[in-house]
């Protein structure tokens, strides 16, 4: 798939890469270059159903034409306002936000990514409660900026920056009673993913989250739910909360719900948001006008598209069918919606590198999880070819 706007190719793209970045990421094989809907196609034009999605921000799918449109139009207004002027693509957003979000959680705050969600998310925990203690689980994972960094758990992503922020401590996931424990009169928030994403899949158990909820506001704590994976439909409401039927203090967004711009989301309550003022916290490309536009397209589009519930019904049927495979390599399979995790008994890196060769991205949590994030537009004619491409590689050992 080329078109008369593609610009010339460099011979060696990914040579460059890896010659001019720092070493901090592990290159793939091949490069991307186009994308529409569910599907890639690499830069000799071979084409992948992916189930990547940018690590999950591509919920509307690659290049939605309501989000190309919003961006284009955008783009010749005005691509930079900061927030001490209104703009009518950031009121659009928030309005649209407002629609789609509990009534309980009426105040936002636009950032650029989900680290800096969470980030924001701290630091107004701790000045609405004048407390500094944070909790945060086990296997959580809330980005790498230095508060975020002290909420992940993985000492892998950890250890080179020790001392980390003082006041951070972790208890195991979908365990009550150890966090009963944990939370005291010195704790600001207690903050979980309601699926743990990069820890491996790991959806909280019912009933779990409502009742984090009431040990937290009986010590006079918040609840911030960092909803950066799971939120914009992945898991069949437009927050997983929806399925705990609870409503958090706070909720972090990020990923999906800029369809590819950088756009990240901190809503709070109105109590919460009294306890901020002006000059407390800001970001420079915070609201940003070309994010917010495509912003209000990609809710327009889960709207419109009914996309939360198609995930839903979706994730249930794939699943269904990925067991009736029986596949030897797989130990377990936990999801939620279109957000999927099948655990193998192995290690998961040979795996993907042959689900590459069938033209299908996935991506790991963790050593042993084959993490499938694909955009909720994903169609069963392409569920049914990820399929078929899970029953080749994972009905062998690698
Ligand atoms: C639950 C969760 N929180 C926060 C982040 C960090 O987001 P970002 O990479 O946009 O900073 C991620 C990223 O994977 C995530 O999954």
């Amino acid at each position: 798939m080329t078109s008369s706007l593609t610009p010339p190719f460099l011979p060696d793209v990914i040579a460059l890469e890896e010659k001019l970045e720092v070493p901090l990421y592990r290159k793939r094989s091949f490069a991307l270059a186009h994308g529409q809907g569910a599907r890639v196609w690499d830069i000799d034009g071979n084409s992948y159903i992916d189930c990547i999605s940018g690590h999950g921000v591509a919920v509307v799918g690659h290049c939605h034409p309501q989000v190309v449109q919003a961006i284009t139009y955008q783009a010749q207004e005005l691509i930079t306002c900061q927030e001490s002027f209104a703009n009518p693509a950031r009121a659009l957003f928030l309005s649209r936000l407002s629609q789609v979000m509990p009534p309980e959680l009426s105040r936002f705050f636009l950032c650029n990514s989900g680290t800096e969600a969470v980030e924001a998310a701290l630091k107004f925990a701790r000045v609405a409660t004048g407390r500094t203690e944070i909790i945060a689980a086990t296997r959580a994972f809330h980005g790498r900026t230095m508060g975020a960094l002290s909420a992940t758990w993985r000492p892998q992503y950890r250890d080179a920056f020790q001392p980390l922020v003082p006041g951070f401590s972790h208890v195991p996931f979908n365990n009550i009673e150890a966090l009963e424990k944990a939370v005291g009169e010195n704790t600001a928030a207690v903050i979980l993913e309601p699926v743990q994403g990069e820890g491996g899949v790991y959806p909280a158990d019912p009933g779990y989250l409502k009742q984090v909820k009431e040990i937290t506001h009986s010590q006079g704590a918040l609840l911030i739910l960092d909803e950066v994976q799971t939120g914009c439909g992945r898991t069949g409401h437009f927050l997983a909360a929806e399925h705990y039927q609870i409503t958090p203090d706070i909720v972090c967004l990020a990923k999906g719900i800029g369809g590819g711009l950088p756009l990240g989301v901190v809503a709070v309550s109105e109590k919460i948001a009294a306890a901020l003022a002006p000059g407390l916290h800001a970001s420079t490309f915070g609201g940003n006008p070309l994010a917010c536009a495509a912003g209000a397209a990609v809710l327009q589009i889960i709207e419109q598209e009914q996309l939360s519930p198609r995930a839903a019904h979706l994730g249930t049927w794939f699943v269904e069918e990925i067991k009736k495979l029986a596949l030897p390599a797989v130990r377990n399979i936990r999801s939620l919606g279109l957000m999927i995790g099948l655990e193998l008994r192995f290690r998961c890196a040979p795996y993907l590198t042959a689900l590459e060769q069938q033209r299908v991205l996935a991506l790991a949590a963790g050593p042993q999880v084959v993490r499938l994030l694909p955009p909720l537009v994903i169609t069963q004619e392409e569920l049914e070819q990820v399929l078929a491409a899970l029953a080749i590689v994972l009905g062998e050992q690698k």
